[in-house]
């Protein structure tokens, strides 16, 4: 038991806690001896990863949050290293995602989807940072996506908004050098919950949400920016990252028409 962490064990905190990747991300360090503050606005469904798992009850701790809000952001991130310990990794996992054709362009998406996944992750290491600067230990984990690399059809608000994060991050974790507080990104591909239901298209190589876990888990503590999966598909994204315009908008346009 640590000086830092009441509980004992190395503490977690994750946004976007009550479903998909985020629950099984939970479940997951949990089970590994972690405690594990979970955020996210629906109360009842993050007592119920308890509930569902009574044997990691006593290390999940309920943390309702909307991370589009700053000041709750900062007040709950103080709650849990209050209440819970010291914390060792923030996870920014919350998210929304709605496709957008363009014959339904709305700005209403852009304002939403950025709202919640770009300046929702800003409000979370807005808090964070400067506690752990000050300790000079700490990580700070930002879920984007693969989509982040370019802009891919119908995904216009979504992409720009993960594509801010990445850039954010890539901006922000040269001057975090020798600080002693790592910041680095998770870009999944397609994982199978709430958010990719509403795709109408075949999704390659799609994973479970207990996949995502496994392979942000085998990764938490490596020292690489970027956590990627599944891997095949996503260095499929990096390979078309290099593409010159003209080949990348030949290819994407036969996505648009197909
Ligand atoms: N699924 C994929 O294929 C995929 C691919 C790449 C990246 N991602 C990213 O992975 C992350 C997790 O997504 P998922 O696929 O696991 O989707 P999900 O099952 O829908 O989970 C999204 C989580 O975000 C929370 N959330 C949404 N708005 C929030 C807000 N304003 N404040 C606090 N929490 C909020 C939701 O909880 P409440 O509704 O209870 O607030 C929920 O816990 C997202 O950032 C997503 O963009 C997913």
């Amino acid at each position: 038991m640590s000086a830092d962490n009441p509980a004992g064990g190395r503490v977690a905190m994750i946004t976007g806690a009550s479903a998909g990747i985020g629950r099984s991300l939970a479940i997951k360090l949990a089970r590994d001896g972690w405690q594990v503050a979970v955020c996210a606005r629906r109360e009842d469904a993050l007592r119920a990863i308890a509930e569902d798992h009574p044997d990691i009850a006593d290390r999940v701790h309920v943390y309702p949050l909307d991370v589009t809000d700053v000041a709750e952001s900062q007040a709950v991130f103080m709650a849990v290293e209050e209440a819970v310990g010291e914390v060792d990794t923030l996870i920014l996992n919350a998210g929304d995602y709605d496709p957008m054709p363009l014959d339904d362009f709305d700005p209403e998406i852009f304002e939403r989807l950025m709202k919640v996944n770009f300046l929702g992750t800003v409000n979370g290491v807005g808090a964070a940072l400067p506690p752990m600067r000050a300790r000079g230990r700490g990580q700070v984990l930002l879920t984007a996506s693969l989509s982040a690399y370019r802009g891919l059809p119908q995904a216009a608000p979504y992409g720009a908004s993960k594509a801010a994060v990445l850039n954010m991050a890539e901006s922000l974790r040269p001057a975090l050098a020798g600080s002693g507080v790592s910041l680095r990104v998770i870009n999944p591909g397609f994982v199978k919950t709430r958010l990719t239901e509403k795709n109408r298209f075949h999704m390659p190589q799609l994973i479970t949400p207990e996949q995502a876990a496994d392979a942000i888990h085998r990764e938490i503590d490596a020292a690489g920016f970027e956590i990627i999966f599944p891997k095949r598909f996503a260095w499929t994204l990096k390979c078309l990252r290099l593409l010159p315009y003209r080949l990348y908008f030949a290819l994407t346009q036969r996505m648009v028409q197909s």
